[in-house]
């Protein structure tokens, strides 16, 4: 069988392929169009997908009618309609787990930084405006036993809420589709309804799937509800929250601060308003940018790749 790489990954991953016997076919072009990336797509019976560009809808699956099976190098399948792909029997793999330590570390990361205003402070000491020690200048807000507000307790959602029980004994609230009883048990977290969890959280950081239905869920009527110390994290998508909103929001002292690995829209352009913010922090989507996590999530992929091709089920498989 034949498995389009749109870019390059860690080598352990195109081992797995080529152990697996799969005719592997790579990008050439290194910005490809549209149109390149498309007739790549249609020579191959599976996908191994990198980046959030790419739609897999019912158009895409008309056009590429020999396409089987899509191994997403990502534990959010957004990019995809699984709705559609059920319906044609293409089957659709993701790489949970791998990346849940480094993506909530970057979460935990956000949070402390927008809680010190660790961009504008380190933008002062390269710009030479370090003047003097002041006692009410640059003060931030410590996090210690605050409430942590998780949109989304799943895997990276339960990490980030560990750690910030373990280094500040925060209490946890969260908003979920189910419980997650582990964390209830473990983490002493409590369920609320979305509302309670916009009212009552100090932080709040989402960790959820996105589907369309939640575009723009942070809104102007949301942040208004918000306490003015919030700080908002989302390392999940930028479609959950309104960028012009959330600009709106801090610039008026609504919230505190929002410190962003995902954007609306991504790339997020250099002249966005947010990062003239000094309470906002912003980093380019790199949840899971490390050795371990990028490698787990290349073995992931291409292990599904290779047991679809031998006619099993993908390990990680997404379709219901
Ligand atoms: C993921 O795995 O979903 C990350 O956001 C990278 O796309």
């Amino acid at each position: 069988m034949k498995v389009f790489v749109n870019k390059r990954i860690p080598d352990n991953g195109i081992q797995i392929l080529k152990d697996g016997n799969l005719d592997i076919i790579f990008q050439e072009t290194e910005n490809p169009t549209h149109e390149e990336w498309l007739e790549s797509c249609k020579q191959a019976d599976i996908i191994l997908s990198v980046g959030g560009k790419n739609k897999y809808d019912k158009e895409f699956f008309d056009a590429c009618p020999n396409v089987k099976a899509i191994a997403l190098f990502s534990v959010g399948f957004d990019q995809v309609d699984i709705e559609e792909a059920t319906k044609r029997k293409i089957a659709v793999g993701n790489t949970p787990d791998v990346l849940s330590r480094a993506t909530s570390d970057v979460a935990f990361l956000l949070m402390q930084m927008v809680s010190r205003k660790v961009n504008y402070n380190t933008a002062k000491v390269k710009s030479g405006n370090w003047k003097d020690f002041h006692p009410l200048e640059e003060l931030g807000q410590e996090l210690y036993g605050k409430t942590l507000g998780v949109l989304g307790l799943g895997r990276i959602g339960f990490e980030m809420a560990e750690k910030c029980k373990a280094a500040f004994g925060m209490n946890i609230i969260y908003h979920n589709r189910s419980h997650n009883e582990e964390a209830e048990k473990e983490l002493d977290a409590k369920y609320v309804s979305f509302d309670e969890l916009v009212q009552k959280s100090d932080i709040i950081s989402i960790h959820a799937n996105y589907t369309p239905e939640q575009a723009d869920l942070f809104n102007t009527s949301v942040f208004e509800k918000m306490k003015e110390n919030l700080i908002f994290i989302n390392t999940a998508r930028g479609g959950f929250h309104n960028e012009k909103d959330l600009f709106e929001a801090l610039i008026s002292g609504k919230i505190w601060g929002a410190g962003l690995d995902v954007t609306n829209p991504e790339p997020m352009q250099k002249d966005s308003p947010l990062l003239e913010l000094p309470n906002v922090c912003v980093l380019p989507h790199i949840g899971s940018a490390t050795l371990e996590a990028r490698s787990g999530m290349a073995r992931l992929a291409a292990e599904n790749v290779v047991a679809f091709s031998k006619g099993e089920k993908m390990p990680t498989c997404v379709n219901p």
